[in-house]
């Protein structure tokens, strides 16, 4: 590291292919909207544009929510805003765990005041509906919270069923889909999710550093509960809720309610060039067609898994659930699976990633998110670990890897 700041050098970063867990490499459009330059957050055209991101994440998300906007920071932001708005101390809050996010999910929850009760499946798998409609019924939670891909085991919790279990059973659920929106389906209103929240920087294309939101009636009139609005800027004759005032000012959703709003209440700075970024990914992917990307990724994933199956590599997980837009590869017996993945980084600028808790140094993780879910990553991808894994002494066929993924595009019709 340079010390002395005449001898440092503008930025410029080698030139990587992202293919671990986020963040992915940015469409160049997400890019050159960032460049757009700065409007004040009140000029009208700025405010447009925030209504015009309220409607495209919308219809990424399937709803009709009208609380649909970008939480400033990156995914965990979305995430927290969303939980301590709607814990309060006390409340009782079951969170199936089936990997590090939903650890994660337990510790925002606690953090909020949540008596949190976790249930843990084994990583490498997810829970039936049964498991967690008996976890409510045990639990009798206000609030569950559930990822929906949980990139640490590359998982993902089926979730066409969850939402009308909690909602026979009186529980809100929450959804943590920063890994899948726009790569799997997520659709809010037909599955009945009450509040979820997402990140750019996986199947959406962009930088980390923006989360979008989205809640129903049924969370909005919890957090208006608890609504209390800062000195200085309260409207006249403004009567706050009679709940307990939520815990951070600026993750508390009815503020931002307020702000996104008509009403356009003065709460934070909006990331000017972050909320470019978030609506020219949305406007991508449904240029594209949420259905085609979501295709799209699905048909990446065979490819890559058939290529690497064909290597003789194992998969990890029950691959009956496995997220569309990461892949778990088991390092093989006597691979120094950091020595690959340096090797990757070094000879091909490719990053793949390795994982945690249990699972570190066992499996490898490969994104292929957004931007990044294309053909030619794929094939560059396993001709490139075929290649570094034959120099660490592991008998991959030569070719066989490539040859297997290109078959699967062939069959696609590309
Ligand atoms: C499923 C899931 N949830 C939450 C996060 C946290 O996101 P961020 O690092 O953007 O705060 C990640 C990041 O990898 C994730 O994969």
């Amino acid at each position: 590291m340079t010390e002395t700041v005449s001898d440092m050098s503008a930025l410029n970063p080698p030139p990587r292919l992202l293919l671990g867990p986020g963040p992915i490499n940015a469409d160049p459009r997400v890019l050159r909207a960032m460049s757009m330059p700065m409007l004040g957050q009140f000029d009208p055209v700025f405010t447009d544009y925030m209504n015009e991101t309220m409607v495209l994440l919308r219809r990424l998300y399937q709803t009709e929510n009208r609380w649909t906007f970008l939480v400033n920071g990156t995914a965990r932001a979305g995430i927290e805003a969303i939980l301590t708005s709607l814990i309060t101390s006390g409340d009782r809050v079951l969170v199936p765990v089936f990997g590090r996010f939903g650890h994660l999910l337990c510790e925002i929850a606690r953090r909020s005041g949540g008596d949190v009760k976790p249930m843990e499946a084994e990583w490498g798998t997810v829970f039936t509906p049964d498991q967690i409609e008996d976890a409510i019924k045990e639990h009798r939670p206000r609030v569950v919270a559930l990822v929906h891909g949980d990139t640490s085991t590359t998982m993902a919790q089926p979730l066409d069923e969850i939402g009308a279990i909690c909602r026979r059973l009186d529980a809100i659920l929450y959804v943590d889909a920063t890994a899948t929106l726009g790569g799997m389906d997520v659709a809010v209103d037909a599955w009945q999710l009450d509040a979820v929240s997402a990140g750019l920087q996986k199947c959406l294309s962009g930088p980390p550093g923006s989360s979008p939101v989205t809640f129903n009636d049924r969370v909005t009139e919890v957090v208006n509960r608890r609504k209390h609005i800062e000195l200085g800027i309260e409207p006249d004759g403004f009567v706050p809720g009679d709940g307990p005032r939520i815990q951070s000012n600026y993750f508390d959703l009815p503020m931002l309610m307020d702000y996104w709003s008509e009403q356009r209440l003065n709460h934070h700075t909006e990331s000017t060039s972050m909320l470019y970024a978030a609506h020219e990914c949305a406007r991508i992917v449904l240029a594209e067609s949420l259905a085609a990307c979501v295709k799209r990724h699905a048909l990446t994933s065979t490819a890559l898994t058939t290529g690497l199956r064909a290597m003789n590599l194992e998969l990890f997980g029950d691959q009956a659930h496995k997220m569309a837009g990461v892949t778990g590869v088991v390092i093989p017996k006597g691979v120094d699976g950091e020595a690959v993945r340096s090797a990757l980084l070094n000879d091909y600028g490719i990053e793949i990633g390795t994982s945690f808790g249990p699972l570190a140094g066992r499996i490898w993780r490969i994104g292929t998110m957004g931007y990044n879910s294309r053909k030619q990553n794929v094939l560059t991808c396993l001709a490139a670990l075929e290649a570094t894994l034959r120099q660490e002494g592991f008998a991959a066929k030569p070719g066989a890897a490539v040859d297997e993924a290109l078959a699967v595009y062939r069959r696609a019709g590309q």
